[in-house]
C-alpha cells in the first residue's frame, strides 16, 4: 500500500485570499495526521502565494510524520531547506505565471543545477526526490544523480479520458518499472483524486502518493480528517 502524503498548500491559499491567520495549515496538518496521513507536503513557492516561511518552520516542529518540502532548485530555497532540515525535499520546476506545477523537472538539460542542489541537501542529510515526467531519459538522468526517489508527474493521466487515459497509465506503469529497476523509490502525484487514484496506487512498488487539491476540496464538505481518511481507504 503506498503512503499518502497530504499536500496542504490550498489551505494556505484560502488563508492568503484574505491575508489573515485562518485557516491555518498547521491545524490542517494535525487533522491530516489524525485521518491517517503518512506525510505532509508543502510547496514553498518563490512568490509565497500560499505557504509562508512561518508555516514550514512551524510544521517542521509540529508534524510527527514525514515532512516533505517541495521547492524550486534555487540557492535561496536550498539555504532555507538546509536551515529547516525537513525529512525530504522534492525538487520541482517553478514558473511564476503558472497556476500549478505544469511539467516535470528537466533533469536532462538542467543537470548541473539539479546536481548542485541535490549534493548540498545530501551533505546535510536531507533526502531529495525529483518531480519528473514519466520519461526514460529523465529517469536515467535522475538515477545518475543518486537521488533517493523520483515522483512521476501524473498530471497528463489525470487530465486524460478513456483510451487516452489508458495510454497515460501505461506510460506511468512502464516508467514505474524503470524507476524501480534503477534502484530509486517510486513516488507519484499531481491531479490525483478519489476517482482516478486507484490504478496509480496499484502500480507495483508505488511507495508514496502526494495528493492535495482533491483532499482540500472534499474537506470543505466532510472535514479534513474525514477527507484524508477516505483517500487513505482508497489506497
Ligand atoms: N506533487 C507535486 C510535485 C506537486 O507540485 C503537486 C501540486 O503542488 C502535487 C503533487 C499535488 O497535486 P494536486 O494538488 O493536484 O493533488
Amino acid at each position: 500500500m503506498p503512503e499518502l502524503g497530504v499536500n496542504i498548500d490550498h489551505v494556505a491559499t484560502l488563508r492568503q485570499a484574505r491575508r489573515t491567520y485562518e485557516p491555518d495549515p498547521v491545524w490542517a496538518a494535525a487533522m491530516a495526521e489524525l485521518g491517517g496521513a503518512d506525510g505532509i507536503t508543502v510547496h514553498l513557492r518563490e512568490d509565497r502565494r500560499h505557504i509562508q516561511d512561518r508555516d514550514v518552520r512551524l510544521l517542521n516542529e509540529t508534524v510527527t510524520v514525514k515532512l516533505n518540502l517541495e521547492m524550486a532548485c534555487t540557492d535561496e530555497m536550498t539555504q532555507l531547506a538546509i536551515e529547516i532540515q525537513p525529512e525530504q525535499v522534492s525538487l520541482v520546476p517553478e514558473k511564476r505565471e503558472e497556476v500549478t506545477t505544469e511539467g516535470g523537472l528537466d533533469v536532462v538539460t538542467q543537470r548541473d543545477r539539479v546536481a548542485t542542489v541535490v549534493d548540498a541537501l545530501r551533505s546535510c542529510g536531507i533526502e531529495a526526490s525529483l518531480f519528473i515526467d514519466p520519461v526514460e531519459d529523465q529517469i536515467r538522468a535522475s538515477a545518475d544523480l543518486g537521488v533517493a526517489a523520483v515522483e512521476l508527474h501524473t498530471g497528463q493521466y489525470a487530465l486524460a479520458k478513456g483510451a487516452k487515459q489508458e495510454r497515460e497509465l501505461e506510460l506511468l506503469q512502464k516508467a514505474g518499472e524503470a524507476v524501480v529497476a534503477s534502484g530509486l523509490r517510486l513516488h507519484a502525484g499531481h491531479g490525483l483524486n478519489y476517482q482516478n487514484v486507484g490504478p496509480v496506487a496499484s502500480i507495483p512498488s508505488m511507495h508514496e502518493l502526494n495528493i492535495g487539491h482533491a483532499i482540500v476540496a472534499r474537506s470543505i464538505f466532510v472535514g479534513f480528517q474525514q477527507a484524508v481518511r477516505e483517500m487513505k481507504e482508497l489506497l
